[in-house]
């Protein structure tokens, strides 16, 4: 195992009706800036649940915070926070919107310039607001780590930052509040916590046997109750562990003391933010390819993946090895996830420019040992087509 260390804050709030506990979670007398996304919060009562909550509290709002949050609309939202002198930020919605409110945390202090967040990738940031979350769609983990991913609209880059300092204060994840999504969503959502696992766990091993067994804990939890919620949309206790393991798949404990990759999510983000594609639906077209070009480097623990996820005992290495990437895009498709970039209108003559991204970006030594350069990008974006 690696050393490391390891340290997460957030105060996990779980269960139907949780969002009664924010009441007690914002000291009083804050001034609070509750911020959504799109209006679903709005049509399916969870704005007013927290509003209730928050009726001792003096509460302004900011909505309109879109999937894949722009940078540009943030700067909007930063002028709400100056001008209703906002102490507290309470961020209503999925990744995106948990997302723009850790940028708006940080970028709400003037110590703390965007461009120098951004690039700096967060570590010039020293403080941020406080921040709580009440999740509405179980995909990211954003509701109990220390990242965020915002977009500048102007240049098509997609930008990841972490920082300490920007880790919620508590999380409220109540499953009943993702009975509205859409399919999509749903499907999305389990997808994006798979692959979350995976970037953690398909490295090189380094004997790191809780982690391991943790993550593959979460690929099976996701393997038997992602399709239960397409086919049991109401079955709460289904929410409830793919919320669960989502934020596990996450919060930085799989992948403590392990190996990270994460160049699927790089080649993936520079997808969405060209061509518009959801990261979820990115990272299940990248992925497989991934896999089958890395499968040298990645032997052991594919092998390790194949027998102790997908329960293949049978053939030679290399039939082990084609047999779990194959169930793996067979997974994402009877979610209703397409894996291939042809499902998208995304053919051979967009590839120049996805990796003229990725180099524009510095993404040119990605993987566990840097060695997705931007040749290996352009073979595995082909091999997506
Ligand atoms: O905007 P509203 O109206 O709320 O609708 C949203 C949005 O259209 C809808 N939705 C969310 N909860 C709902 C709901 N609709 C009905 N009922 C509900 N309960 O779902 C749509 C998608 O929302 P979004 O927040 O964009 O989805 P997701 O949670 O998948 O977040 C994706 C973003 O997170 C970033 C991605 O890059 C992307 O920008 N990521 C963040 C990470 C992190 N912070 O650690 C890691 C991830 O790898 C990822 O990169
Ligand atoms: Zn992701």
């Amino acid at each position: 195992m690696l050393n490391f260390s390891y340290r997460n804050p957030v105060k996990v709030i779980f269960g139907s009706g949780s969002c009664a506990q924010i009441t007690k979670e914002v000291p009083s007398g804050s001034r609070v800036l509750i911020t959504y996304g799109g209006g679903s919060i709005k049509r399916n009562g969870t704005f007013d649940e927290v509003k209730a909550a928050l009726s001792n509290h003096e509460v302004f709002e900011f909505g309109g915070i879109e999937p894949n949050p722009s940078v540009e609309t943030l700067l909007q939202a930063l002028n709400v926070i100056k001008q209703e002198q906002i102490n507290y930020i309470l961020a209503v919605g999925g990744g995106s919107v948990i997302d723009g409110s850790k940028f708006l945390a940080a970028i709400a202090l003037e110590e703390n310039d965007p461009i120098e967040v951004l690039r700096t990738r967060g570590r010039s940031i020293r403080r941020a607001l406080p921040l709580g979350v009440v999740v509405t769609l179980a995909a990211t983990g954003s509701e109990t780590n220390s990242a965020a991913v915002v977009t500048e609209l102007s240049t098509h880059t997609k930008t990841g930052f972490f920082s300490p300092h920007i880790y919620p204060q508590f999380a409220v994840m109540d499953p009943t509040k993702t009975l509205t999504l859409p399919t999509r969503q749903v499907s999305n959502g389990v997808v994006d916590a798979f692959v979350h696992v995976m970037e953690q766990y398909l490295t090189y091993p380094v004997n790191g046997k809780i982690q391991d067994r943790f993550a593959e804990g979460i690929l099976l939890t996701l393997i038997e109750d992602g399709p239960k919620a397409l086919s049991e949309p109401d079955n709460i206790e289904v929410r409830a562990n793919l919320m669960w393991a989502a934020s596990q798949a996450l919060n930085g404990l799989i992948g403590a003391g392990v190996p990270q990759d994460w160049a699927t999510h790089m080649l993936g983000h520079e997808l969405t933010a060209l061509h518009g594609i959801d990261h979820a639906q990115t990272l299940a077209i990248v992925l497989p390819a991934m896999m089958e070009d890395q499968r040298v480097t990645k032997r052991e623990k594919l092998l390790q993946y194949a027998e102790r996820v997908w329960q293949i005992q049978d053939g030679s290495d290399d039939k082990r090895i084609d047999s779990a990437i194959e169930l793996t895009r067979a997974f994402f498709e009877q979610l209703g996830v397409p894996t291939h970039l042809s499902a998208y209108g995304v053919g051979p003559e967009h590839i120049d420019a996805l990796v003229a991204q990725l180099e524009a970006h510095g993404m040119v030594k990605l993987g566990e040992r840097q060695a997705v350069t931007p040749d290996v990008s352009r073979r595995i974006y082909e091999a997506c087509l």
